[in-house]
């Protein structure tokens, strides 16, 4: 997403991420089912003896991206109306990519690991390092909304809600609109947890299982309904602390929203970067610094958070496609952060894995950097 992006161009973005939902559908029938019929057709009558569960089997993967629909259209349509997008003509919105289908692929998986019972082993892995140190800094839960905690980079937003759960005051950014249309869907539309069933594994060529019932096995979503958590919440704490008030999302590039800025800059967005400037308690980065340059992650770090402020760290280190900086050991990264105005409390490493799959052949093992630094001083 470009925040300088003029109208036009953003609310053809916007249509065409809509779109890739609402006709996932179609391109879940042509990738999957179209080459399954065509390839058995060519085999000789006696290879296709060989395959006789594979009709059938083609039959149950098609019923299954109906269900899919189900959800991915009723996402769109709800989602269309809080951007002001009219709900009622989807056939009108832009077309989408192939980028932007598969996308919508990926947070099927997203969702597993953010918002379902199968993904509370990986979460736990980086929640409950984090929550330990939040939790001995900010000891006193009703003071706790007074502290402003940024989430860059915040996925479905599965951490912005626990974090909020916890009495924080929770800022969660994300620069990718497919992103935050279904975090906003699960936020507001799921009134009660395990409602919504989705089919993530039906592309074999993704996960490779092991068996082919894997391939057709369900998760239903969400482990947690977000409006019933919070209703009790507020039942139980008696509406000491304003749950409902205490979440807000940004939509674009960290950089752009928290850095420092430009004196070429629009004055908009001058406003914009001083309002974020020392503005945050603590910063928590969750498999989000190797998604770009790192260098300027950790300026943009420095600039939002205040003085004596915390940066807590969890992920791997090693750049995504290696396209946005220079090649850093951990060493070097480690002295690039000193040098950027932190210290270093705490430091460890852990082997986790990332959308990880007991049933799938593909192993999925990294090794993730868990740090909490506090900010010494101001880089400007
Ligand atoms: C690997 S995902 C991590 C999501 C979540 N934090 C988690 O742990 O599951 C990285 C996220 O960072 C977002 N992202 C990548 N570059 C970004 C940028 N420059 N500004 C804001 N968000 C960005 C992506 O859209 C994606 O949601």
């Amino acid at each position: 997403m470009n925040t300088h992006n003029d109208d036009g161009e953003e609310y053809k973005t916007i249509t065409s991420t809509l779109s890739s939902f609402y006709n996932f559908y179609n391109y879940q029938i042509n990738k999957l089912i179209k080459p399954r019929i065509s390839k058995f057709e060519i085999l000789s009558n006696q290879d296709k003896q060989l395959l006789l569960w594979y009709q059938k089997h083609t039959e149950y993967i098609q019923q299954c991206i109906m269900i899919n629909k189900d959800f991915t259209e009723k996402l769109a349509v709800e989602v269309s109306t809080e951007w002001g997008v009219d709900s009622k003509t989807p056939h009108s919105w832009s077309e989408p990519t192939i980028e932007q289908f598969e996308m919508t692929q990926l947070i099927l998986l997203q969702l597993t690991r953010e918002w379902s019972e199968e993904g509370l082993k990986e979460r736990k892995n980086s929640h409950n390092l984090i929550m330990n140190q939040l939790n001995s800094k900010f000891p006193n839960y009703i003071d706790r909304q007074n502290k402003k905690i940024l989430v860059p980079g915040c996925g479905l937003g599965r951490l912005v809600f626990e974090l909020i759960c916890q009495g924080f005051n929770t800022e969660g950014n994300d620069n990718n609109y497919h992103m935050l249309f279904t975090f906003s869907y699960i936020l507001k539309n799921c009134d009660l947890p395990f409602e919504i069933s989705i089919f993530p594994f039906l592309d074999n060529s993704l996960t490779n299982f092991s068996k082919r019932q894997f391939q057709i096995r369900p998760i239903i979503l969400p482990d947690i309904s977000p409006i019933q958590k919070l209703n009790e919440l507020n039942l139980e704490r008696k509406g000491k602390i304003p749950y409902n008030d205490l979440i807000s999302i940004t939509a674009g590039s960290f950089i752009d929203l928290y850095g420092t800025f430009n004196v070429t800059d629009p004055k908009e967005i001058k406003d914009l970067k001083s309002s974020n400037k020392n503005k945050f308690d603590v910063v928590v980065t969750e498999f989000f610094l190797n998604t770009g340059n790192m260098i300027e992650y950790i300026k943009t770090i420095n600039n939002t958070l205040a003085v004596g402020g915390i940066w807590i760290n969890y992920g791997p280190i090693t750049e995504e496609n290696n396209k946005y900086g220079i090649d850093l050991t951990k060493e070097d990264l480690s002295e690039l952060i000193t040098n950027l105005g932190f210290k270093f409390l705490e430091k460890n490493d852990f082997e986790d894995s990332y959308f990880n799959n007991d049933n799938s052949l593909i192993e999925n093992k990294q090794i993730c950097e868990f740090w909490s630094c506090e900010k010494i001083n101001d880089l400007t």
